[in-house]
């Protein structure tokens, strides 16, 4: 049997703290026209010492079962892709999986940069087409301004944070993810990224003084290789799907940088009408760019069950991508499960309480039976 991928549902979350050009140019030698005038970006979001990566996916991964009227417990597998990570591991998925209490859900990051979330939802989408799940919960989330040099102006002013989520769900109904392109070259690992923490740099006293903790780019290179890839990733995508560019009705891209975005339009003369962009309000979410400006569209009602829609992305790797839908919304009342979500507050408490139970379980075995003896 053939199942198809459908997004039944969505939602994001980004801080409350809003970061605007001017108060960028009191942290460095920058002003609100050069940053408009070359990225389109207004103002950013940045999290608050009690925010992370895995609290913001938490609330768009609730905020996307709301929509669904799915259940946690209805959710086989989760996917964080991120390049802000709270932990290089545990995932932070297996994070976003004890707090939203997604018992039966299994879960895994996807590092791909800024592309990420393309390749996590084609990963759950094959997931599904196989029928080896039925649900899944995939979520775009970063806290990039942890890893931001404040005084450099190259990069401070183009990141932000937040999280969105889809959900994934399996039906025989033709539609959802039709097809997907993935690509990487890592001759170019060398003009984005973040070297530090990992194993070749380990996190040491002279990486801290050399500021290797600190993403780093390559803008103007980074510029040159997106505009090439966007175009041609569309396309591909689009051929794949066997979808004429005339049958195509919108474009989400990645939110880099508007003269990016504009470029890869012209190259393909799609009307810029049809590509959703609000990089103007969030600047670069990397992985949850795509999630966060679809999430937008569906709220403004722009997006209608059958519209054709390519996401396209770019980033560190480099790597690349693109990714034909054909949108779905909700499924109907009588095929969803409903979930009582004006139980929320006492759900939240009650997966709370199971996760300190569990940590409590785990502690007494312990202590009763000691630690496994050495081979
Ligand atoms: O998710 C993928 C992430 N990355 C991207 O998509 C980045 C792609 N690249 C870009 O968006 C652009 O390259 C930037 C916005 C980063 C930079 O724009 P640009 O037009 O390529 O500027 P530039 O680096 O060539 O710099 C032009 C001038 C330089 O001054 P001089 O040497 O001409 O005197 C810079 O020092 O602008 C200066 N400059 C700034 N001036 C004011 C660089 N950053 C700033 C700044 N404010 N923030």
């Amino acid at each position: 049997m053939n199942f198809y991928a459908h997004i039944t549902g969505w939602g994001m979350s980004v801080p409350d703290k809003v970061l605007t050009n001017d108060d960028l140019a009191e942290l460095v030698d920058t002003n609100d026209e050069w940053i408009q005038s070359r990225t389109g970006i207004r103002e950013r979001r940045i999290a608050t010492d009690e925010q992370s990566t895995a609290t913001l996916a938490t609330d768009a991964a609730i905020h996307a079962l709301d929509k669904a009227k799915i259940s946690p417990s209805d959710v086989d597998l989760i996917i964080v892709a991120t390049s802000s990570p709270d932990n290089i591991f545990p995932a932070t998925a297996s994070i976003v999986q004890d707090s939203i209490g997604a018992v039966k859900a299994g879960a895994f990051d996807i590092s791909a940069a800024c592309t990420g979330f393309i390749l996590a939802l084609n990963m759950a989408a094959q997931a599904i087409h196989t029928g080896s799940i039925s649900t899944a919960l995939v979520i775009g989330s970063e806290t990039l301004s942890r890893f931001l040099d404040w005084t450099d102006r190259s990069t401070c002013i183009i990141f932000g944070d937040g999280a969105g989520a889809f959900v994934l769900q399996a039906s025989e109904e033709p539609g959802g993810v039709l097809s997907a392109v993935m690509r990487s070259d890592g001759s170019g690992a060398d003009l984005l990224g973040l070297s530090a923490g990992g194993s070749y740099y380990p996190a040491s006293e002279p990486t801290i003084h050399e500021g290797k903790h600190f993403l780093f780019m390559n803008g103007k290179e980074v510029f040159r290789f997106a505009t090439r890839v966007m175009a041609g990733a569309t396309k591909d995508v689009l051929d794949q799907a066997d979808i004429s560019l005339e049958e195509l009705d919108w474009i989400i891209p990645h939110q880099a940088n508007r003269r990016i975005i504009e470029t890869a339009a012209r190259r393909l003369k799609f009307p810029i009408e049809q590509v959703v962009i609000n990089l103007d309000r969030y600047g670069n979410t990397s992985t949850a760019s795509i999630p966060l400006a679809t999430v937008e569209a569906a709220q403004e009602g722009k997006l209608k069950p059958g519209d054709k829609i390519v996401f396209v992305g770019f980033g560190a790797g480099l790597s690349w991508g693109s990714l034909a839908v054909q949108w779905t919304g909700p499924l109907p009342e009588e095929r969803r499960k409903v979930w009582p979500y004006r139980l929320l507050g006492l759900y939240r408490f009650y997966v709370r309480l199971r996760s300190l139970l569990l940590r409590w379980i785990r502690f007494w075995e312990g202590l009763i039976w000691g630690r496994p003896p050495r081979q």
